[in-house]
Order: structure tokens, then sequence, then C-alpha cells
């Protein structure tokens, strides 16, 4: 991996299903081109795939076909770091410390957990309903600066910014605000089958997606059965869902503009416009499959690859979460914060005078997330970066600070 003074970027994706051709779009595609201008952290959140009942099996080679697909898609293994969240421990100790200050309304109020639980919010699990908070705590651990993620995100990115603002307030600055980032073509396919639907690799119906590693009949099969509008033009529309979702999925994998796609198809019909499509996500998704079949069988390298990640993940991790624990005021144990929290004048046989951290601006103001020298050039370098948001520097997605025009608003 190149130096710090790069600016971080972290991501996750849910080994709940197969890898399709959404998360690609929607995700995968940008951190590929991040990975030239952003130091990455890429990881497989196995943890929040659990919020869904998975069989064990099924979800421990998923899990590895996905290090697999990250490298067949183009992550590069020496510049990228890929772990697992289970084998950072980190994760969940801070998913407790962010859930002892989170209200039980703002999660209530998650869209994607209404979406998932439904009428029957009393009978979800509480892991889906605390998704959001082990989210924040993934994020926050590393001190990112960007978080490249589909449009379906932007809501769990705005809690992880309330949540580091609200810590930082609370007890001074320990938390970078990420920023967030969304392509800006492809940023939510819809289903193939029902186009009023996000396009979810959990989703029962394998045919409401295109899965990465499909073969070719699959593929043709799957678009050509593909729900469509009535009439028979060739254009996007808020009246046309399912011809305005197939043509997001050919401007994402032909990198062309959707205007120029429906001049091409001007009176044709759906289904020549469907075969099309269905040859141009197969010349697309070929060259990803074939270094997969390259890859998938080296349980070495996976292996390798795993274990390297978790390394760097876990030393990252545990500084912040012992800077965590020292400003909330718990005893962190560690050798070398003796200087921090031995008690001041104690002597033997007496309670011990433990420095109490007053709230908020007692602490160091310029601290963020991560405490290694190099981390600290970092945060010199973009002086604000505790509290201002940091920038993508790439071109390739819409970069945002604030995901609402409300919060845009409530910043000002
Ligand atoms: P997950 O696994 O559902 O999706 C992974 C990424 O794919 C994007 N995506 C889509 N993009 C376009 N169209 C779609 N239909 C579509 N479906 C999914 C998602 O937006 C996402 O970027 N909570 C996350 C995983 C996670 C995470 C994190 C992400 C856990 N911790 C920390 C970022 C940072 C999730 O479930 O993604």
């Amino acid at each position: 991996m190149s130096g710090l003074r790069k600016p971080l970027m972290l991501t996750g994706l849910q080994p709940s299903g197969p890898l399709m051709i959404g998360n690609y779009i929607g995700a995968l595609k940008d951190w590929v081109g991040l990975q030239a201008t952003h130091e990455s952290l890429l990881m497989i959140a196995d943890l929040h795939a659990l919020t869904v009942p998975q069989n064990p099996e099924v979800l421990r080679r998923r899990s590895f076909e996905f290090v697999a697909l990250f490298a067949a898609c183009g992550i590069d293994i020496e510049k990228s770091a890929v772990f697992m969240q289970s084998h950072v421990s980190a994760h969940t100790q801070l998913l407790w410390v962010l859930n002892c200050m989170t209200p039980m309304g703002d999660l209530q109020r998650m869209t994607q957990f209404k979406d998932k639980a439904g009428r029957r919010a009393m009978d979800a699990q509480v892991g889906l309903f605390d998704y959001p908070v082990l989210m924040a705590a993934d994020i926050l651990l590393y001190g990112a600066d960007l978080v490249p993620v589909g449009d379906d995100q932007r809501q769990h990115m705005e809690f992880t910014r309330r949540m580091a603002r609200k810590f930082n307030s609370t007890y001074g600055q320990v938390f970078k605000i990420p920023a967030t980032c969304t392509p800006r073509t492809g940023s939510r396919l819809m289903g193939l089958q029902d186009p009023a639907t996000k396009m979810s690799k959990s989703d029962p119906n394998a045919d409401n997606y295109v899965a990465l590693l499909d073969p070719p009949e699959v593929i043709r099969r799957k678009i050509r059965t593909a729900v469509t509008d009535s009439g028979s033009e060739v254009r996007s529309g808020a009246s046309k869902p399912g011809i305005s979702n197939l043509l997001a999925l050919y401007a994402a994998v032909s990198g062309e503009r959707t205007e120029s796609i429906e001049a091409r198809y001007a009176g044709k019909r759906y289904a020549e416009f469907k075969n099309h499509l269905a040859e141009r996500v197969i010349d697309f998704l070929g060259p990803i499959q074939k270094r997969y079949r390259s890859i998938a069988g080296d349980w070495v390298l996976l292996g390798e690859i795993l274990r390297h990640g978790a390394d760097l993940a876990r030393e990252r991790s545990e500084t912040t979460l012992a800077r965590i624990y020292e400003a909330i005021g718990l005893v962190t144990g560690r050798q070398d914060d003796r200087r921090i929290s031995s008690p001041r004048g104690s002597t033997r046989g007496q309670p011990p005078d433990f420095p109490v951290p007053s709230p908020a601006r007692a602490l160091p103001k310029r601290r963020n997330a991560m405490g290694t020298e190099e981390t600290k050039e970092l945060s010199t370098s973009a002086t604000a970066a505790t509290n201002a948001d940091a920038e993508c520097l790439s071109d390739c997605c819409v970069c945002c600070c604030c995901d609402t025009e409300e919060e845009c608003r409530m910043e000002e």
C-alpha cells in the first residue's frame, strides 16, 4: 500500500447474495478509479450480511468469491487493502459506544429498515434495526475522507455524519466527517422484473438482477424477459420506469449518454434494443468473468489478501478505538496510555485520581481518528479535515458532504 498522504477511501459490500451488476456500477467501478487518488480500504461486510438469514456454507464461499471478484473487477490488491469486517473486532466495539448515543427514533426512520421490516417492525431483528450504527462504526473507525456508495446508502451516510458530529461536540474532535460520492450514472439500478424496486443481490428472485458471474445465456434470458412499459418508444421518462432502467444499464455498461442511445433506437422496437443491451452486458462482463476464473481457485492468495487487509485494518482501528475510549472516559489499559490515564498523584492504598475529561473543548481540537505519525501529516495537510467535509478528487462521481438540502441549510 502506498503512503498515507493520500486521502482515505473506505467502503463496503455485504456478501448477502451474489455480486450483481448494480453493485458493480453503483460502487465497485468507482472504487477501481479512486484507487489512483486515494488510499483504499475495502471491506466485505459479513456482519451486516447476518441481518438477513444466511446459509453458513454459502456465506463462507461467497465471501471468498467476493475477494476474487474484487480483483477481477480491477481492485489492485497491492494498492488496496481488502478485509472481512468480522476479522476486526473494533467495529463491534465502536458499534456499542455509538449505540449508547443513538436515539431509537433515528433508526426507526431509516428507509431501509422500514422497507425491510415492513409493517412488522416489532418482529424485526435488532441487527436489522441497528444496521446503520454498525455502518457508521465501520467508517468512523478509520477516519475515512471519502465513502463511495450507491444512492441507497446516502441516508446511512447522513446518519454517519450526524453521529460523528454528535460525538465530537460531546467529547472533542475525534472523528473526521466523511464525504459521500455516488456515480453519475447508475447510482440506483432498479429490478429487471420490478422496476419500482431497487435491484438487489439479496432478492429471492434472481431474475431481478444480472449477477456478475451469470453465463451469457442467462443474461440474455434475464434481459429479454425484463419488464418494459406500455408504448414502444425506447425513451427515458417517469412514465417508462422499465425502459428508463434498461437505458440506465445500457449507458453504464457502454459509457454512452442516454440521449445518444435513445437517438440510435428511435423508431426501433423494444426487442431489438433488449437484444443489443444483452450483448453489451455480456461483452462488459466477459473479461471480468475470465479474470475471476483465473483467480478464484487460488485459496492461498485469497487468504493472504484477507490476512494482509485485516492486519492493516486492525492496526489502525485499534489506535482509533483507544482514542475513543479515552475520550469517553474508559480506561484503555494500553501501556502507552499510562501517560493519559494513569492515576494522577495516586499512592498505593489510596483511590486513584483519574483525570476527568471535561466535555468537548477540553480535548485537543485537531485530533483525527487515526493516531499514527503519518496520519498526523494527513490531518495537517487537510487542516480542517476533522470537521470540514473531505472532497472527492475524482470526477467519476458526484461528491457531496450533505445528503439533503435540509442538512446543507443546517450546516450554514
Ligand atoms: P450493499 O452490499 O447492499 O451494496 C454494496 C454497494 O452497491 C451499491 N448498490 C447499488 N448501486 C446501484 N444500483 C443498485 N441497485 C445497487 N444496489 C446496491 C450500494 O449502494 C453499495 O454502495 N451497507 C452497505 C455495506 C456497508 C458499507 C459500510 C458501505 C457496510 N459498511 C461502510 C460503505 C461503508 C450495503 O449494504 O451495501
